[in-house]
């Protein structure tokens, strides 16, 4: 049963009908490709100096990174951080780490799940975000309830449904115990492990992940005209005027994050809490690449696990008005990072431009800048096109880097 439930969480998101009446294109992942490591032209060798070097100097068409005043970057941090982010040893039986929901051939999240599982396939209600760009993200998680990457790490390190440990003292005490930890801690910190500096640690690493220098970047930024697409130039018009997806996922002056890091009611967290309470009869199955079954919806889930309401930021205030309201996610590398939204349910970026291109489902409390556009098929592939072109080249070598080293898996 273990081996069949996340395979069915699977199905479910990658069916369209499933995700809420959206008409989704490919299937989740849809023939990309995996980001290829090989591809990477950099050493492996003395990657941390590079990564130091990228933490420390704006990236083409990114901000400086925030980095706090009591947390500089170091090389000896980012290696820590590191060795951190893949030892599956920080997980209550030494089965899941941290870049297992966050893989970094997926482009720093898991494109097969819609929403995450975690240790012994508990499931966790939503989506994981990407990693690459997280030093702009302010506050962090869906729902914003963490401010620091500092910090950020305990929420899974402790859930039950992500690495399960009982306690953040038990880790640290299981880290002290291990020589080769002893050695990098002392290098980055000259002390031994604690919940601090494992922290400052995971924290120096994530925000090494860093990538701009887009074919967007390239002409928006860098004024090169031959840089970007037509298509992709019409896109932005349209993404920048008609079509008002700037109101939330900026583009400034001189920098574009893509998200103005606030909360929003897009109607869309609405539209998916009527799905689960009305949930259809039937839902397809995939039982093999290609082969779909329509199988009865209570059969699912006597073996899944009920999927939970999510009230978004309301979750974090407990003030009505956020309720549905998720915080607005970067859009740079969004091509390489299906499936989307809160709870991975649409699987594609056209299905994603669908549902706005359709007002949303006009949620009570939706946020009237999500109107219907009218927008026609080639308008949609234009905006894909732009937003295919919000796409870094860099990715390949920060999965390089992330792989310079096997990963614990005793
Ligand atoms: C079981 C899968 C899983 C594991 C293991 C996991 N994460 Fe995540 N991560 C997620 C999900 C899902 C979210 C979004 C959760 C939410 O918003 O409520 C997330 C969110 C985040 C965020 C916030 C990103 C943003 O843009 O706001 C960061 C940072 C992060 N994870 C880092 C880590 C680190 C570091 C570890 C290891 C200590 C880790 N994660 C382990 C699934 C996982
Ligand atoms: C009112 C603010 C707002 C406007 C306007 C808006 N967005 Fe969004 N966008 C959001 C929020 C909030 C989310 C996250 C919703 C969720 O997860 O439930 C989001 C999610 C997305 C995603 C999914 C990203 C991911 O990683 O899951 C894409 C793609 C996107 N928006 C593109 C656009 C485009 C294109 C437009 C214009 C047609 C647009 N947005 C207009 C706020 C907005």
């Amino acid at each position: 049963m273990r081996i069949g439930w996340p395979f069915v969480v699977l199905a479910l998101a990658v069916c369209p009908a499933w995700a809420g009446g959206t008409t989704g294109h490919d299937p989740a992942g849809g023939g990309l490709p995996l980001v290829d490591p090989a591809t990477c032209p950099e050493d492996a060798a003395g990657w941390e100096a590079r990564a130091l070097a990228r933490s420390l100097a704006p990236q083409p068409g990114l901000p400086p990174i925030p980095h706090p005043a009591d947390n500089p970057p170091s090389a000896g941090k980012i290696a820590l951080g590191r060795k951190l982010f893949f030892d599956r040893r920080l997980s209550i039986n030494g089965t899941m780490s941290c870049a297992m929901c966050h893989v970094p051939e997926q482009a720093f999240v898991n494109r097969e799940l819609a929403t995450a599982v975690g240790v012994e396939g508990r499931s966790v209600k939503r989506n994981a975000p990407t990693l690459i760009n997280v030093a702009f993200h302010d506050p962090l998680f869906h729902d914003g309830r963490d401010n620091a990457l500092e910090t950020q790490f305990i929420g899974p390190l402790v859930a039950r449904n992500e690495m399960a440990n009982p306690s953040a003292g038990r880790v640290i005490a299981r880290i002290n115990a291990m020589p080769e930890y002893r050695r990098l801690f002392d290098a980055a910190f000259a002390a031994p492990a604690s919940l601090d500096r494992m922290g400052m640690a995971l924290a120096t690493y994530q925000r090494s992940l860093v990538a701009g220098g887009s074919d967007f970047d390239r002409w928006y930024y860098g004024g090169d005209e031959t840089a970007l697409t037509e298509p992709a130039k019409r896109g932005f018009a349209l993404f920048s005027g008609a079509a008002g997806c700037t109101a939330c996922h900026p583009v400034g002056a001189d920098s574009a994050i893509l998200t103005d890091n606030l909360f929003h009611d897009t109607g869309y967290g609405w539209m998916r809490e009527q799905v689960r309470q009305h949930p259809p009869a039937t839902a397809p199955v995939q039982v093999a690449p290609g082969v779909v079954h329509e199988v009865d919806f209570a059969r699912i889930m006597s073996v899944s696990a009920p999927r939970e309401a999510d009230l978004g930021r309301y979750e974090v205030t407990e003030t009505p008005a956020d309720r549905w309201r998720f915080r607005t996610p970067s859009l740079r590398n969004v091509a390489l990072t299906p499936p989307y939204m809160h709870d991975g349910a649409l699987a594609s970026l056209r299905a994603v431009l669908e549902f706005y291109d359709a007002g949303g489902p006009g949620a009570p409390g939706q946020d009237p800048r999500i109107r219907p556009l009218g927008l026609s098929p080639s308008d949609l592939d234009d905006l894909e096109a732009f937003l295919n072109a919000l796409t870094s080249p860099g990715i390949a070598c920060l999965a390089k880097e992330a792989r310079s080293a096997p990963p614990d898996n005793h």
